[in-house]
C-alpha cells in the first residue's frame, strides 16, 4: 500500500518535473499571442496610441506628454540602457501600473494573460523588435552619496546626453521658460523642463 502511494507520488513528482516546459504559464515561457493582444490592444488602447501604434489616437490630440508612438520603437521605461529595447517585463510593468502624472492608465484590471498578449502585440509595431533583442536589465546599485563634485558630474552628463532644455537648472533659470522645442528624443513633440534645484 505504502509502496504504491511512493510510486504514484513519485510519478506525480515526475510528470510535474517533465511536463513542466510543455504547460508553462504565460510568463515563464513568454506563450503569448499577439492576435489576442490586438483584440484587447483595439478596445482598450488604440483610442490613444492609434489603431497603428502610432500615437496618433483619437483622444491623443489634446493629450501632454503624447500617447506613444510605438512605431519608433523608442521607449522610456527601461531597465535597459539608453537607447536600448525594453525588456518584455519592462513592457508588461508599464502596462499594469500606468504611468502616474500622465494620461497612460494602469490596467491591472485586465488578466495577467492579457497584459503579457498586449506585451506581445506592442511589439509587432516596430521592426526593432524582430531585427534587435533586449539587453538584461543594468544592476542598480545602491544610491550614491551625494556630493558637490557628483552632482555637477551629473549635471554634465546630462546636458551632454541632449536631454536638456534652458532653464531646467534652477542656476540657469532667468525667466519662466515655456514650452521649447526638445534638442531630441520627444520624437517632434514639445517637452516641458521639470525645473530642478
Ligand atoms: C488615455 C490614453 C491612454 C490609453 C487608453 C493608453 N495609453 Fe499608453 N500611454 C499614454 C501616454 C500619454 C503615454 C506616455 C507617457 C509618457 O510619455 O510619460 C503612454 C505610454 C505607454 C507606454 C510606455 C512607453 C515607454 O516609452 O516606455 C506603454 C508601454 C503603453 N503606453 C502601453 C499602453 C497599452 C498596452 C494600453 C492599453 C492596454 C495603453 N497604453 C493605453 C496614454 C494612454
Amino acid at each position: 500500500m505504502i509502496y504504491r502511494k511512493i510510486c504514484s507520488a513519485g510519478v506525480i513528482l515526475l510528470l510535474f518535473l517533465v511536463g513542466r516546459p510543455f504547460f508553462p504559464g504565460p510568463e515563464g515561457s513568454r506563450q503569448t499571442d499577439p492576435r489576442r493582444g490586438r483584440e484587447i490592444y483595439e478596445e482598450w488602447c488604440s483610442q490613444c496610441h492609434g489603431k497603428q501604434g502610432k500615437g496618433d489616437g483619437a483622444a491623443a490630440a489634446r493629450m501632454y506628454p503624447k500617447p506613444r508612438d510605438f512605431t519608433h520603437g523608442a521607449f522610456k521605461f527601461r531597465s535597459t540602457p539608453s537607447g536600448e529595447l525594453p525588456t518584455d517585463q519592462d513592457l508588461f510593468r508599464t502596462i499594469t501600473l500606468g504611468v502616474p502624472g500622465t494620461a497612460m492608465p494602469g490596467f491591472d484590471n485586465l488578466s495577467r494573460k492579457d497584459r503579457w498578449d498586449l506585451t506581445a502585440h506592442i511589439k509587432t509595431f516596430s521592426e526593432r523588435f524582430r531585427e534587435e533583442t533586449a539587453p538584461k536589465a543594468m544592476a542598480i546599485g545602491r544610491s550614491p552619496k551625494m556630493t558637490k563634485a557628483r552632482i555637477e558630474r551629473g549635471r554634465d552628463v546630462y546636458v551632454r546626453k541632449g536631454q536638456w532644455i534652458p532653464g531646467t537648472f534652477a542656476a540657469d533659470r532667468k525667466s519662466p521658460t515655456s514650452i521649447e522645442p526638445c534638442p531630441q528624443g520627444s520624437m517632434g513633440h514639445p517637452c516641458l523642463p521639470i525645473w530642478m534645484a
